[in-house]
């Protein structure tokens, strides 16, 4: 496994790291999510990705009793805040009454004293974002947090909260990005980088449509994450008959080039040295061990070119916002 600097941090990030999400909120049982996360420190991954939202809190749980158990600084631990964690409407958002209680909330869970990345889930047009970042540094003061993240905000919210934390404040930012998802590219790549801002992008295999197991015209095979209600609830970003064909013109292109397709994707990703870490999930751990292979693996410029023409129009570009981003900034 490899690493790389996260934004101006200090931080070591493996570059592919394991996150939480739908697998270890209760997709999977607790001996897989145990299996998983050993198997992710097996493979030299050091950094996970969790949220207080998913299984409104039950990932941090399950992470609080398994991480726990290693030393604490063999692992970095990155969470998120944002979304509802209850049916009460101020149990939301960034102000600096929810930040600072949700931080308390998820080291309860996580059992630590700090996370090393404290990201918010999505940006609060209704909170001024004076007082977002001045919540996000009194964690990092208070020595809850070592850094500060983000997550699918638009260049102008990044402009914003740059221009009011001044330099170093942000190290992350964590977009959807892959093969079929590349969005960011356009603005929100460029902009972080002039500042200092790695990316850390999630579903980068796609939700799995980038593994090929989803044939197009065929039923998706049980077992997959497709397959199951409670996981399918984002499907309809990555699968639809054009992502799943140009996936199709990738199979003999790894084949070719002697990987498999995951590990294909995956090095793809890695190719941007703004991208500090692609978050994979997992539901077995032989798909850790495999998704990890991936670190370290180039591409060469003759494969990129065959891939590019592969995924065709498949792929989403330009600045398209992802689920629940609002644009919008608001000042005091
Ligand atoms: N910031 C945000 O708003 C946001 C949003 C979404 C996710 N995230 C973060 O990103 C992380 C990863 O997202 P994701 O789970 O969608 O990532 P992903 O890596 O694109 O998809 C993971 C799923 O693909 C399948 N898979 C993975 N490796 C495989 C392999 N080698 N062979 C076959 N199938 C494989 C597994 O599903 P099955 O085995 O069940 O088919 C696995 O659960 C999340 O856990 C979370 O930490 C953040």
């Amino acid at each position: 496994m490899r690493y790389r600097k996260l934004g101006s941090s200090d931080l070591e990030v493996s570059e592919i790291s394991l996150g939480s999400w739908l697998t270890y909120a209760g997709g999977v049982d607790a001996d897989a999510t145990r299996a998983c996360t050993e198997a992710a420190f097996e493979a030299g991954i050091n950094f996970f990705d969790t949220a207080n939202v998913y299984g409104q809190g039950a990932a941090e749980t399950a992470w609080g009793e398994i991480l726990s158990a290693h030393p604490r600084d063999s692992y970095i631990l990155a969470t998120k805040v944002y979304f509802p964690m209850s049916d009460d409407p101020a149990d939301q958002g960034l102000s600096p009454a929810q930040i600072a209680k949700q931080v308390d909330a998820s080291l309860a869970r996580l059992k630590t004293d700090y996370v090393d990345l404290y990201q918010a889930h999505r940006f609060d047009p209704t909170v001024a974002i004076e007082d977002t970042v001045e919540a996000f540094q009194k964690v990092v003061q208070q020595g809850k947090a070592r850094h500060i993240g983000f997550s699918e905000w638009t260049p102008e919210q990044i402009q914003a909260a740059i221009d009011v934390a001044g330099p170093g404040m942000f190290v992350s930012s964590q977009p959807q990005y892959s093969m079929l998802w590349q969005a960011p590219e356009t603005e929100v790549f460029g902009l972080c980088a002039a500042h200092g801002i790695s990316q850390i992008v999630w579903s980068p295999l796609a939700q799995g449509v980038l593994t090929g197991k989803y044939r197009p015209g065929q039923p998706v095979p049980e077992g997959s994450r497709f397959a199951s209600a409670d996981m399918a609830v984002s499907k309809d970003l990555v699968y639809n008959d054009a992502t799943l064909e140009a996936v199709q013109r990738l199979v003999p292109i790894a084949e070719e080039a002697g990987m498999s397709l995951p590990t294909l994707a995956l090095a793809w990703i890695l190719r941007r040295a703004v991208v500090a870490s692609a978050i994979t999930g997992a539901s077995r751990p032989e798909q850790v061990h495999a998704n990890a292979a991936a670190s370290g693996v180039q591409l060469s410029d003759d494969l990129l070119t065959a891939i590019d023409q592969a995924l065709g129009d498949a792929p989403v570009t330009g600045p398209t916002l992802a689920p629940a981003a609002q644009p919008g900034v608001r000042h005091r």
